[in-house]
């Protein structure tokens, strides 16, 4: 019997007729009580966090929902659902093309500035061993968009501030992205802000979320907004739509290309 029930063993769930337990809580004594993020923390860590630790938590799921049709993931849902696909469907579409170049510079961030606190060496040096491993774009940093500053950033920072004044967290990779921030903007010569993914990797960081988590729980923030603009396109119609009107074309390279 043990050689069946042992097949898969977990800490999350128990169940039996009538009764679930979720890492020792009752449902229905989560169900009226608790937040999701706060059910988000108590499944992938074990334990509550405080009320505290659950807004700051939240912060960062909020902030990070939605980018707009421009981000291919949100394109890819949409894009889904005019070709047939369900809710469902359009939503894996979306959330597998979150990967390390979209959607992967949280995890990446969490790892630099755990890398850098750890380091005894100066920051200069740390950066440049990063910059060797994974190529000189710093995660974290930078917007394609939103220049000089992505607005996202500088709010979820003052909430890690606000949070270290009342000793939620120590501050600790807040200083390590502001570090990286004013190092970058040396080197370059004008500021290269921190985005929404150094951002959220601050957050993240400082609640002691291992680095690979941050990325799930990206995926997780950013499928409210793939969730929504599947819905909305399937209110709207639409079929088979590609990703720019059929008026305008790729450039070709080949050859005998058609004159217009
Ligand atoms: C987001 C990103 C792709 C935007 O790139 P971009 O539009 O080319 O950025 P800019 O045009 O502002 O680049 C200006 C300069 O800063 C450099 N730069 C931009 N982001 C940088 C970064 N994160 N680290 C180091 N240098 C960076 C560029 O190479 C460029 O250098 P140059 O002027 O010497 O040629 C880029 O900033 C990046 O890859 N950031 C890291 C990954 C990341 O955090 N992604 C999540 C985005 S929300």
């Amino acid at each position: 019997m043990s050689d069946v029930s042992d097949w898969w063993s977990t800490e999350i769930i128990d169940m039996a007729p009538g009764q679930i337990r979720l890492r020792g809580h009752p449902i229905e004594d989560l169900i009226g009580a608790v937040s999701f993020p706060q059910v988000i923390w108590l499944m992938t860590r074990g334990d509550m966090p405080s009320e505290a630790q659950a807004k700051l938590f939240e912060a960062a799921l909020v902030a990070a929902v939605d980018h707009g049709p421009q981000a291919p993931s949100i394109a890819a849902a949409r894009m889904a659902m005019t070709c047939g696909l369900s809710l469902n469907g359009a939503m894996a579409s979306a959330v597998n093309m979150l990967d390390d170049v979209h959607g992967g510079a949280g995890e990446q961030a969490v790892e630099l500035y755990g890398r850098i606190d750890a380091s005894d060496a100066p920051l200069a040096e740390v950066l440049d061993a990063w910059r060797a491993e994974h190529g000189p774009f710093v995660p974290g940093f930078g917007h394609r968009f939103h220049k000089p500053v992505d607005p996202r950033a500088p709010r979820l920072l003052a909430l890690v501030d606000e949070a270290r004044e009342y000793g939620t967290v120590s501050g600790k990779y807040a200083a390590v992205a502001r570090s990286i921030e004013a190092a970058l903007a040396a080197e370059k010569g004008k500021p290269l802000p921190m985005n929404i993914d150094g951002a959220t990797a601050v957050i993240f960081a400082e609640l002691g979320f291992p680095a690979p988590l941050a990325r799930g729980l990206f995926c997780l923030s950013r499928s409210v907004g793939i969730l929504s603009h599947a819905w909305e396109q399937k209110q709207q119609g639409g079929r088979n739509k590609g990703p720019t009107p059929p008026g305008y074309r790729w450039t070709y390279t080949g050859p005998n290309p058609i004159e217009d």
